[in-house]
């Protein structure tokens, strides 16, 4: 954590001397909204964020959702700002960035709607999610034991923290026995994402995913690839299916902010299509590359630039 800043309610600060008070609200109960953002180095000194208004778009639906909003300071431009500024605070030209709200110490009743509501956004760079090899040569993957709650019970258009335990379960599931990563069923049986990716099918050229309607998180990753998809003129459906669709697939591949594009190459130890990355994950996976790293005309309009400029003499707030 040495030398490590977060930006705080509208403050750049020293991560290490603002620690969470431990009776804030969010840790104990687990209602906050977050978002997972990556920036791309374009050239040395010069990043840029992947499609930053949407994901801060989605953070404010996130807490829309939930209510969060009320008392949240905050508009999306400063928030938006504020990503920039954790990168270039921290020296990052690209990185992983993890801006929360969440409910502050105050109350501690579950009913609890007068605490403040605090923003914190921090970064650090990440590499892989689910390894380079992964991206090469694809992962191994389960169907796991635990459901997707419906929508009865959660908000799955959210990103909220305490939804994550579901996710949790099911990955540390599915790596203790031996894989690297965990598929959902919803409660009808039908796929629904991974821990923290959507996921993609390919049968006889056409690319298929879960649609919005089910209780699945609106991807970023997975509009993206629509839309490359379309431009590319790989035909497109949106409609359920169940793991016996999937394990008969030509290709199957998850895709997120950190996982990116990683094709799957074996789900309950049966070979997926060819057991390597496939044609058409492959061509996906390389436009979208090319996307955030800027290689691509076209797409500019998702690419928010920035500058590593005094990067590191930034001052810092008390806290
Ligand atoms: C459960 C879940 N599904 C899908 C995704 C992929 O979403 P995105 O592409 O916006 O990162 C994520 C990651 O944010 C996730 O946590």
């Amino acid at each position: 954590m040495a030398d490590v800043k977060i930006w705080l309610n509208g403050s750049m600060v020293d991560a290490e001397a603002a620690r969470l008070p431990h009776l804030t609200h969010t840790f104990h109960y687990g209602l906050g909204a977050f978002e997972g953002i990556r920036a791309y180095e374009q050239k040395p000194g010069h990043g840029a964020v992947f499609r930053l208004q949407d994901h801060v778009a989605r953070l404010l639906a996130s807490c829309h959702l939930v209510t969060l909003d009320r008392g949240l300071a905050f508009t999306a431009a400063e928030i938006a700002d504020a990503c920039i500024e954790t990168l270039q605070a921290n020296g990052l030209s690209a990185g992983y960035l993890r801006p929360v709200v969440y409910i502050a110490d105050g109350a501690m009743g579950i009913g609890a709607t007068k605490n403040p509501i605090h923003v914190m956004v921090a970064a650090w760079k990440w590499g892989a999610y689910l390894g380079e090899e992964g991206l090469r040569q694809g992962i191994r993957a389960c169907i796991s034991t635990f459901t997707r709650p419906g929508h009865h019970s959660t908000m799955s258009k959210g990103k909220l923290t305490g939804q994550y335990i579901n996710s949790i379960l099911a990955k540390r599931e599915a790596v203790s026995n031996g894989y690297d990563e965990a598929i959902l069923l919803n409660e009808q049986g039908h796929i629904t994402e991974a821990t923290g990716e959507n996921i993609f099918m390919i049968k006889d050229g056409v690319l298929i995913t879960p649609p919005l309607y089910m209780n699945i998180l609106a991807g970023i990753t997975r509009a993206t690839l629509l839309d490359v998809a379309r431009d590319l003129k790989i035909p497109v459906a949106e409609r359920p299916f169940a793991r016996d669709e999937l394990y008969m697939a030509d290709e199957v591949f998850l895709c997120g902010t950190a996982a990116e594009v990683t094709p799957v190459r074996e789900i309950d130890r049966r070979t997926i299509g060819i057991g390597a990355r496939g044609p058409l994950t492959t061509q996906l996976q390389a436009a979208f590359f090319d996307i955030v790293y800027g290689r691509r005309s076209g797409y500019d309009r998702w690419l928010t630039p920035f500058e590593m400029t005094a990067a590191r003499d930034v001052r810092l707030a008390a806290v």
